[in-house]
């Protein structure tokens, strides 16, 4: 298949928020995962020093927190200061110490380098606790919350940009559910609250691919919103933890931007996409095991809801698949660039995430190199691909059914800082080698050919199969680097079954 480039059709500069992660209080993911005070492998403040390194390499730019569903019902304030107040999550139905509170976050935040985010709780919660929040982390020195800040020891004020107002409260299991109505009302006050404390926040709202629930939330607040959050897990194995093969999981890459495809559809016939952008504030392939509890079943026990979290932390699930879809969706962030300003994959740390700690060590898994591709060799400015002859294959999906998905999955970037092209090339192929060949128009530029006689390289993500996975002493899913030699006109490039490719042409 011939892929054409053409760098002077420029899609956009994508924002490298779209690189953004969560993490919330759920299972490991803070406690023994994060922070771990204590932990001979930890820092003064508690944090793991490997996790946090991990973390500054793939540059996370932006870190939502605390939640998730464990926001709707979570008070901040007993999470600060010398006296904590342990609580009973009645999301996840276990104990929080509280132990982990704004100022640790804002710690965490600091030390890996990203923005801080906050998710506050619009389940239980007030206008006036998230705005009192917003007090807390924003005020230079007015009013009793910055003071208690300062007493806390942060003189400063954090500078808090990011806020979200509520967590899935469309949801029937989120505490605090919502009707459209009222959570076009209680969005309203809250936004008000929270920009009359401090005027350079930028809000979003907790939304999905919902006529009625967004219209009602943007006729409301369309004023006061920066963002609109929207969230996708594909694989929805919560209940049942029967992991979609490989297969399955290129089925799930057919109309991947499906959800941004809709929620620009209504911004747009509400005149409102070039005000609010799309924060797609929770993503993963694989939606988290928790079984059973969101169940009002009398007589539930712990081995029903809570031991089973501990079946995340297979290693051995979190293969070629991951990572190619993983990669996928970068690409379809990165081509709509123009309305996706911010995506938070969900989570960092343990459950499904990137990155998996244990008492003494720490596994980087498949997804995490994805991450490390996108994040340290594609550029920052999306061009305007199109494949000849673009290949396909069909898949079967979970129930079944025959879906024929493309084979490859290009983007092309350039970069506002430097030279040169980088390409994120995908072969979904399960067994089969897919060449493409380059087609990049190679004018006259300042006397001299552009790009002919460039180096090119390629770092490639692969394992040995589709089943490849890292995990302690294993490693089998890792970047290589191969030298392609000097560009040439319509220049052959094989790409390996099941892998992720980024091709480096120029500096
Ligand atoms: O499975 C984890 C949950 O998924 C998050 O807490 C929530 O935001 C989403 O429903």
């Amino acid at each position: 298949m011939k892929v054409h480039i053409n760098e002077k059709r420029v899609l956009g500069k994508r924002d490298k928020m779209i690189y953004g992660h969560f993490i919330e209080h759920f299972h490991r993911q803070i406690y023994g995962g994060v922070y771990e005070p204590g932990s001979p492998m930890s820092d003064e403040d508690g944090f793991r020093q490997d996790v946090l390194e991990a973390m500054k390499k793939i540059k996370v730019p932006v870190l939502r927190w605390p939640g998730g569903c464990f926001v709707s019902s979570y008070h901040w304030r007993e999470a600060v200061g010398q006296k904590r107040t342990p609580m009973f999550d009645k999301s996840w139905r276990v104990e929080d110490p509280n132990t982990f509170g704004t100022d640790e976050y804002i710690k965490l935040c600091r030390k890996i380098g990203c923005e801080p985010y906050i998710c506050t709780n619009a389940g239980t919660g007030t206008p006036e606790e998230m705005s009192d929040w917003v007090e807390y982390c924003n005020l230079e020195t007015e009013g009793k919350y910055a003071r208690w800040r300062i007493e806390n020891g942060s003189g400063k004020p954090y500078k808090v940009k990011y806020w979200s107002i509520g967590n899935e409260n469309y949801g029937s299991w989120e505490i605090g559910a919502k009707s459209a109505v009222a959570w076009g009302e209680l969005v309203r006050e809250s936004a008000k609250m929270m920009t009359h404390t401090d005027p350079g926040t930028e809000l979003t709202a907790a939304a999905l691919t919902d006529l009625e629930w967004n219209i009602n939330l943007l006729k409301n607040c369309k004023d006061y919103l920066r963002w609109i959050s929207i969230h996708e897990y594909w694989d929805g194995i919560n209940q049942t933890n029967d992991y979609a093969d490989y297969g399955q999981c290129m089925a799930y890459t057919k109309d991947i931007g499906h959800s941004i495809d809709e929620i620009r559809g209504l911004l747009t016939a509400m005149k409102l996409e070039k005000k609010i952008k799309i924060a797609f504030d929770e993503w993963n392939l694989r939606g988290w095991y928790h079984p059973n509890v969101h169940t009002i079943r009398q007589g539930l026990t712990k081995e029903e809801y809570l031991y089973p979290r501990d079946e995340n932390d297979d290693n051995s699930k979190y293969t070629m698949a991951d990572a190619v879809f993983t990669a996928c969706f970068l690409n379809t962030l990165n081509r709509n660039c123009d309305i996706v300003g911010m995506a938070n994959y969900a989570p960092i740390v343990n459950t499904r995430g990137c990155i998996y700690t244990c008492p003494d060590g720490m596994v980087l898994r498949s997804t995490y190199f994805v991450f490390d591709l996108y994040v340290n060799y594609l550029g920052d400015i999306v061009l305007d691909t199109w494949c000849e002859d673009a290949a396909a294959m069909e898949v079967k999906n979970k129930q079944g059914d025959t879906v024929p998905v493309d084979s490859v999955d290009i983007l092309a970037t350039g970069f506002s800082e430097g030279k040169g092209l980088a390409l994120a090339a995908i072969n979904k192929e399960a067994g089969e080698v897919r060449s493409i060949t380059l087609s990049i128009p190679c004018e006259e530029k300042d006397g001299t050919m552009s790009y002919l006689a460039n180096k090119v390289s390629m770092y490639s993500l692969s394992g040995s199969s589709t089943e490849s996975y890292n995990d302690i002493g294993h490693m089998d899913v890792k970047i290589e680097e191969r030298d392609l030699g000097h560009f040439h006109a319509d220049m052959v490039i094989n790409l390996k079954p099941h892998s992720v490719n980024i091709i480096r042409i120029g500096d």
